[in-house]
């Protein structure tokens, strides 16, 4: 069943789970993991970036998650992951998302604030939920971090916005980890304390099981994983023999690693069994 971003996330909050958010790509990963998602019982956040809906595949993509959320017996929120502005938020509603993620964190507090509670009020309108972000989570490549989410920021940042979800950064980025990142789980609990709201880890693809336990248990309630859909989807289909050329069948396996790798991370955010 179609959910909105809060609905999915108010009983993980509540319970001390969390709700794993997947970027799909194409029908086989949505279908890899959706499939996970109704085998185990469990809610998922099915997200795309917004340049799929620049680029004209989503409006294939998007009817297609509408559908699969349909069927499902499970909650499933359908997200855009990383708006950009007002227009890319405003078209992700149009496509049918239930969650949007307005990303002006690269910008200097103030204009984040504004951005983010413009788009805010537009969801608001009709009734979808936003999640902002507050520290510019970077990618893997990036010289450096910035410096990590204030917690007092974070409660101003809340309050002014009026955002359902928060998005810090306490020390993880967009890519391939070259080591093991090491999150601040004290600053954590300290965000999570000062905005009650709930917290989303982004850059979930590589980040240490135990370290991804400790982070729920301090207050995060979303990861993204986005990378490692990707690799699991393009690992078995590198793996896969140039004689099947029936695409469909020769996407089975595709769709099975990414179903592999869902099924691996609904289990570990504790997930599982609360649809
Ligand atoms: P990864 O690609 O590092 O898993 O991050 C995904 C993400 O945070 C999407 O917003």
């Amino acid at each position: 069943m179609l959910v909105n971003l809060k609905e999915i996330l108010a009983p993980a909050e509540k319970e001390g789970y969390a709700v794993p958010a997947f970027n799909v790509y194409n029908l086989e990963t949505l279908m890899g993991v959706a499939e996970a998602a109704e085998e185990t019982k469990a809610p998922v956040i099915i997200q795309t970036y917004s340049r799929l809906f620049k680029e004209g595949s989503g409006y294939y993509l998007a009817p297609s998650v509408l559908a699969a959320a349909q069927k499902a017996s499970v909650p499933v929120c359908f997200h855009l992951d990383h708006g950009a502005s007002e227009l890319e938020t405003t078209r992700a509603l149009r496509y049918g998302c239930t969650g949007i993620m307005i990303d002006a964190s690269a910008l200097d507090y103030d204009g984040n604030v504004a951005l983010t509670r413009r788009v805010a009020g537009i969801c608001g309108h009709v009734g979808i939920p936003v999640e902002g972000e507050l520290g510019h989570v970077g990618t893997v490549n990036d010289a450096s971090m910035e410096e990590f989410t204030d917690a007092g920021q974070a409660k101003d940042f809340v309050a002014e916005t009026g955002v359902c979800a928060l998005a810090v950064l306490v020390g993880t980025a967009h890519g391939r980890y070259k080591k093991p990142p090491r999150l601040d789980i004290g600053r954590i609990s300290q965000i999570k304390e000062a905005v009650k709201i709930p917290l989303v880890l982004h850059g979930g693809s590589g980040i240490p099981d135990d370290q991804i336990k400790a982070a729920i248990g301090a207050g995060i309630c979303k990861i993204n994983f986005g990378t490692d859909v990707c690799y699991s989807f393009l690992d078995a289909v590198f793996a896969s023999s140039r004689d099947l050329y029936a695409v469909d069948l020769f996407m089975k396996n595709a769709v099975k690693s990414v179903k592999a790798f869902a099924l691996e991370k609904i289990r570990l955010l504790g997930a599982g069994g609360k649809a």
